[in-house]
């Protein structure tokens, strides 16, 4: 059963070293080396990690990080799991009840999506506002199948599923960084690993997408199941407006990469910021 599950990878976490962390981090495509910033880390690679899946893409390590941000106890995914891999949401998301059985209450997700808001520009910064779970709609949402209450009621809802202080934080710690653009906006699922064709990328403009990600929206249902705070963060790594032109360019997961490079340390201090002034988000 899923909860045996995640109370098996909870103990033989605990078995590695005894934490209690406040804070969960997802580090999406590119942007792990923010696991560079912690203090007094310990590392635990999934493998040693009971019912957790491999990661498998380019840029995700593959290792849950424990150790202190700016003082705070976190423990950090340094890679995540995508339904593209071919794992279950209910897999996919296993790290997520874990880390809430650790103790974490708040979780900072983040991801590299594509800008399809023509006003954003990569290397941007976009705090999810709301999210489209295009899988989800289509019957692919990690809490179908028996509910067990231990994690969580039947029926969640998910309206402002994004803490709205913890947005007002993200803004203000923004404010005070010139070398950052945050926009705030409705980021998309879409299953991938195919990238949008100009056709699908003007349907998620008339949606309402300002950004589109493959990832993300498992993690932020099964979070909220589970009554953790959500934040979340989209590094803008290409546009996807679906405008036609007559070089459209191509996108792939090599710029995806470059670009979360690029802009590592102004993501490392959005997020040092975020942490450190955590309690004032309440
Ligand atoms: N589409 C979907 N996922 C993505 C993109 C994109 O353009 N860029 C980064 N992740």
């Amino acid at each position: 059963m899923l909860y045996d599950q995640a109370i098996e990878a909870t103990n033989a976490i605990l078995a590695h070293v005894a934490c209690k962390p406040v804070v969960a981090l997802v580090l999406g495509s590119g942007l792990g080396d923010l696991a560079q910033e912690l203090d007094d880390v310990v590392a635990i690679p999934y493998t040693e990690i009971p019912h957790f899946a491999r990661s498998t893409v380019a840029g995700h390590v593959g290792r849950l990080l424990i150790g202190n941000l700016e003082g705070v106890p976190v423990i950090a995914m340094q890679g995540r799991f995508h339904l593209y891999e071919g794992y279950t949401l209910q897999v996919l998301t296993l790290p997520i009840r874990v880390m809430s059985l650790l103790g974490a209450q708040t979780l900072i997700v983040t991801n590299a999506a594509g800008g399809v808001n023509p006003a954003y520009r990569p290397g941007d910064f976009m705090l999810i506002h709301d999210h489209i779970a295009l899988p989800g709609l289509a019957g692919v949402n990690p809490l179908i199948g028996p509910n067990d209450e231990r994690f969580g009621v039947r029926f969640p809802p998910l309206a402002k599923a994004y803490d709205a202080h913890l947005c007002a934080l993200a803004q203000s710690v923004a404010a005070r960084l010139p070398e950052i653009t945050l926009h705030a906006g409705i980021y998309t699922m879409v299953a991938g690993p195919s990238f949008e064709t100009e056709a699908e990328l003007r349907f998620l403009r008339v949606i309402g997408t300002d950004a589109v990600g493959m990832s993300t929206v498992p993690e932020v249902i099964v979070a909220r199941h589970m009554e953790m705070r959500v934040l979340g963060i989209s590094l803008i790594t290409n546009p996807a407006t679906g405008i036609e032109t007559d070089d459209p360019g191509t996108v792939n997961h090599t710029d995806v990469l470059a670009i979360a490079n690029a802009v590592r340390p102004h993501f490392a201090k959005l997020v040092r910021g975020i942490v450190s002034n955590l309690s004032l988000a309440s």
